[in-house]
C-alpha cells in the first residue's frame, strides 16, 4: 500500500538510513550498537536537514591555486535536544557541526495522561537569530514536541526544523496543526500509535534502549 504524504514532511528513505533503522527496530540489538546507531543515523538526517543551507565563497590558496572556495553563510545553528532520547541524535548531528550551540529541553511524558510536563529549559540567548533544529527521535503523540517548539518560539526562535527518526500520522497531524511554519524531517512514517502512546511497529522507548533503563 502507498505510504501517506504529509505537507512539510520530509521521508528520508536513503538505504544506509533505512538499513540502520532496521537493526535498531529488532529488539535483540543491544544498548551500545542502538546507540552508535543512532548517533549514524543522526548524521545522515543532518545531511538532509541542513541540505538548503546558505552558501557563499571565500578567497583561498590551495597548494597549486588561488581560488574562491564555497563555505556556509547566514544564521547559524541550534541544536535543541529533547531529553532524554533527543540526545542520541544530538551527538550525530555535532559530529557533523561541532560548532554548533545545543539547547536542552527536559520534558517527560505524563504516563497517565501522555501530557508533556517541563523540568529542564536551557538555550543560548541568540535563538532570533540562529536556525534551531530541534532533535526528539520518536514523534509520536507529539505532546512533547509541540511543547519543546512552543517553548523555543517563546524565547525567540523563529526558523525551526524538526528532526526525528519515526513519525506516525497522528504525531503528524498534531504537530503539523500546532506549528505549521516547522518543517518535518524522519526516516519512516510507522503505522500508528497503540493505548500507550507507543509508536507501532516502532522501536519500543527510544531513551531505554539508549540508556539500557527499564
Ligand atoms: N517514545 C518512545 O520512546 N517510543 C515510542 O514508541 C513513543 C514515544
Amino acid at each position: 500500500m502507498a505510504k501517506p504524504v504529509f505537507e512539510g514532511v520530509t521521508v528520508i528513505d536513503h538505504p544506509l538510513v533505512q538499513h540502520k533503522l532496521t537493526i535498531m527496530r529488532d529488539k535483540r540489538t543491544p544498548t551500545a550498537e542502538f546507540r552508535q546507531l543512532l548517533r549514524e543515523i543522526a548524521t545522515l538526517l543532518c545531511y538532509e536537514v541542513t541540505r538548503d543551507l546558505e552558501m557563499t565563497t571565500t578567497p583561498i590558496e590551495t597548494p597549486l591555486a588561488e581560488m574562491r572556495a564555497p563555505t556556509l553563510a547566514g544564521k547559524k545553528l541550534v541544536f535543541a535536544s529533547v531529553l532524554r532520547a533527543g540526545n542520541g541524535l544530538l551527538e550525530g548531528m555535532l559530529d557533523l557541526v561541532p560548532a554548533a550551540r545545543v539547547a536542552h529541553i527536559g520534558l517527560y511524558r505524563d504516563p497517565k495522561t501522555l501530557v508533556a510536563v517541563e523540568y529542564y529549559f536551557k538555550a543560548p540567548e541568540d535563538l532570533a537569530d540562529r536556525l534551531t533544529i530541534v532533535v526528539d527521535p520518536m514523534l509520536a503523540t507529539a505532546n512533547s514536541a509541540v511543547a519543546a517548539v512552543d517553548r523555543l518560539k517563546e524565547r525567540g526562535a523563529k526558523d525551526i526544523r524538526f528532526v526525528c527518526l519515526l513519525a506516525v500520522p497522528e504525531g503528524i497531524e498534531r504537530f503539523r496543526g500546532a506549528h505549521p511554519d516547522v518543517p518535518i524531517y524522519t526516516a519512516s512514517i510507522d503505522e500508528k500509535l497503540n493505548e500507550k502512546g507507543y509508536i507501532v511497529p516502532g522501536l519500543g522507548d527510544a531513551g531505554d534502549r539508549m540508556y539500557g533503563t527499564k
